[in-house]
Protein backbone atom coordinates (compact mmCIF):
# COMPACT_ATOMS: atom_id res chain seq x y z
CA UNK A 1 0.00 0.00 0.00
CA UNK A 2 1.65 3.04 -0.80
CA UNK A 3 2.50 5.59 1.96
CA UNK A 4 0.91 9.18 2.20
CA UNK A 5 4.33 10.27 1.06
CA UNK A 6 4.12 8.62 -1.96
CA UNK A 7 0.98 9.62 -2.46
CA UNK A 8 2.32 13.41 -1.66
CA UNK A 9 4.67 12.84 -4.45
CA UNK A 10 2.60 11.26 -7.40
CA UNK A 11 0.31 14.30 -6.39
CA UNK A 12 3.19 16.68 -7.20
CA UNK A 13 3.61 14.78 -10.56
CA UNK A 14 0.06 15.07 -11.15
CA UNK A 15 0.23 18.88 -10.59
CA UNK A 16 2.60 19.19 -13.13
CA UNK A 17 -0.51 18.19 -15.87
CA UNK A 18 -2.72 20.56 -14.70
CA UNK A 19 -4.59 22.42 -17.73
CA UNK A 20 -4.85 25.70 -16.04
CA UNK A 21 -4.12 28.74 -18.62
CA UNK A 22 -7.09 30.94 -16.42
CA UNK A 23 -6.10 30.93 -12.88
CA UNK A 24 -2.81 29.82 -13.43
CA UNK A 25 -3.21 27.57 -10.36
CA UNK A 26 -1.89 24.14 -10.49
CA UNK A 27 -3.50 21.30 -8.21
CA UNK A 28 -2.77 17.76 -8.18
CA UNK A 29 -4.32 14.82 -6.80
CA UNK A 30 -3.42 11.32 -5.68
CA UNK A 31 -6.41 8.83 -5.11
CA UNK A 32 -5.82 5.36 -2.74
CA UNK A 33 -7.75 3.15 -3.66
CA UNK A 34 -9.01 0.41 -1.30
CA UNK A 35 -7.19 -2.30 -3.70
CA UNK A 36 -4.01 -0.46 -3.20
CA UNK A 37 -3.89 1.45 -6.97
CA UNK A 38 -3.11 4.96 -6.94
CA UNK A 39 -4.94 7.23 -9.34
CA UNK A 40 -3.91 10.74 -10.46
CA UNK A 41 -6.37 14.09 -11.21
CA UNK A 42 -4.89 17.48 -12.21
CA UNK A 43 -7.18 20.15 -12.52
CA UNK A 44 -8.47 20.78 -15.94
CA UNK A 45 -9.77 24.14 -16.43
CA UNK A 46 -12.23 25.63 -19.49
CA UNK A 47 -12.64 28.96 -20.90
CA UNK A 48 -16.24 28.72 -20.26
CA UNK A 49 -15.07 28.69 -16.44
CA UNK A 50 -18.02 27.48 -14.70
CA UNK A 51 -16.91 23.85 -16.59
CA UNK A 52 -13.83 23.83 -14.41
CA UNK A 53 -12.94 20.39 -13.09
CA UNK A 54 -11.05 20.23 -10.11
CA UNK A 55 -7.84 17.65 -9.51
CA UNK A 56 -9.92 15.91 -7.20
CA UNK A 57 -12.95 14.88 -9.27
CA UNK A 58 -11.00 14.13 -12.09
CA UNK A 59 -8.87 11.62 -9.92
CA UNK A 60 -12.03 10.12 -9.02
CA UNK A 61 -13.28 10.14 -12.56
CA UNK A 62 -9.75 8.74 -13.50
CA UNK A 63 -10.50 5.41 -11.42
CA UNK A 64 -14.17 4.91 -11.90
CA UNK A 65 -13.58 4.53 -15.59
CA UNK A 66 -10.95 2.28 -14.97
CA UNK A 67 -13.54 0.27 -12.94
CA UNK A 68 -12.80 1.33 -9.32
CA UNK A 69 -14.87 2.50 -6.93
CA UNK A 70 -13.92 1.96 -3.61
CA UNK A 71 -10.70 4.45 -1.92
CA UNK A 72 -9.10 4.93 1.52
CA UNK A 73 -7.01 7.94 1.02
CA UNK A 74 -6.81 11.28 -1.16
CA UNK A 75 -4.21 13.67 -1.19
CA UNK A 76 -4.39 17.00 -2.65
CA UNK A 77 -1.18 19.47 -3.42
CA UNK A 78 -0.63 23.26 -4.85
CA UNK A 79 2.30 25.67 -4.26
CA UNK A 80 0.75 27.90 -1.79
CA UNK A 81 1.61 29.10 1.78
CA UNK A 82 -1.55 27.47 3.44
CA UNK A 83 -2.54 23.72 2.03
CA UNK A 84 -5.52 23.98 -0.10
CA UNK A 85 -8.41 22.41 0.87
CA UNK A 86 -11.04 20.54 -1.55
CA UNK A 87 -14.00 22.35 -2.40
CA UNK A 88 -17.60 21.63 -1.01
CA UNK A 89 -18.53 20.38 -4.58
CA UNK A 90 -15.38 17.55 -4.30
CA UNK A 91 -15.82 17.28 -0.93
CA UNK A 92 -19.59 15.94 -1.76
CA UNK A 93 -18.09 13.50 -4.39
CA UNK A 94 -15.56 12.32 -2.28
CA UNK A 95 -18.42 11.19 0.51
CA UNK A 96 -19.92 9.44 -2.65
CA UNK A 97 -17.22 7.20 -3.10
CA UNK A 98 -16.60 6.01 0.42
CA UNK A 99 -13.04 8.22 0.56
CA UNK A 100 -11.90 8.08 4.47
CA UNK A 101 -9.08 10.21 4.77
CA UNK A 102 -8.31 13.35 2.97
CA UNK A 103 -4.83 14.67 2.98
CA UNK A 104 -3.65 18.24 2.06
CA UNK A 105 -0.08 19.10 1.51
CA UNK A 106 2.36 22.10 0.26
CA UNK A 107 5.94 22.41 -0.39
CA UNK A 108 6.11 22.57 3.36
CA UNK A 109 3.97 19.67 5.36
CA UNK A 110 0.58 18.47 4.81
CA UNK A 111 -2.51 18.35 7.17
CA UNK A 112 -4.64 15.33 7.75
CA UNK A 113 -8.42 14.64 7.45
CA UNK A 114 -11.62 12.48 8.03
CA UNK A 115 -13.51 13.26 5.31
CA UNK A 116 -16.34 13.57 8.29
CA UNK A 117 -14.48 16.59 9.85
CA UNK A 118 -14.85 18.09 6.25
CA UNK A 119 -18.43 17.51 5.53
CA UNK A 120 -20.19 16.12 8.01
CA UNK A 121 -23.50 14.38 7.46
CA UNK A 122 -22.62 14.40 4.07
CA UNK A 123 -25.45 12.22 2.83
CA UNK A 124 -27.97 11.73 5.65
CA UNK A 125 -31.38 11.45 4.85
CA UNK A 126 -31.00 12.05 1.43
CA UNK A 127 -33.03 8.82 -0.85
CA UNK A 128 -33.32 7.61 3.22
CA UNK A 129 -29.32 7.27 2.95
CA UNK A 130 -27.18 6.98 5.78
N1 LIG B 1 -8.95 23.68 -7.77
C1 LIG B 1 -8.76 22.33 -7.65
O1 LIG B 1 -8.46 21.65 -8.64
N2 LIG B 1 -8.90 21.77 -6.42
C2 LIG B 1 -9.11 22.44 -5.28
O2 LIG B 1 -9.18 21.85 -4.20
C3 LIG B 1 -9.31 23.90 -5.31
C4 LIG B 1 -9.34 24.52 -6.66
C5 LIG B 1 -8.74 24.31 -9.08
C6 LIG B 1 -9.96 24.76 -9.81
C7 LIG B 1 -9.38 25.85 -10.70
O3 LIG B 1 -8.83 25.26 -11.87
C8 LIG B 1 -8.24 26.44 -9.90
O4 LIG B 1 -7.93 25.46 -8.90
C9 LIG B 1 -8.57 27.76 -9.20
O5 LIG B 1 -9.73 27.65 -8.45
Amino acid sequence: MATTEELIAAAWQARDKAYAPYSSFQVGAALLASNGQVFPGCNVENISYGLTNCAERVAIGTAVAAGVQNFDKLVVVADTAEPISPCGACRQVLAEFGVKTVVLANRAGSIEFSLEELLPRASTGILDGP
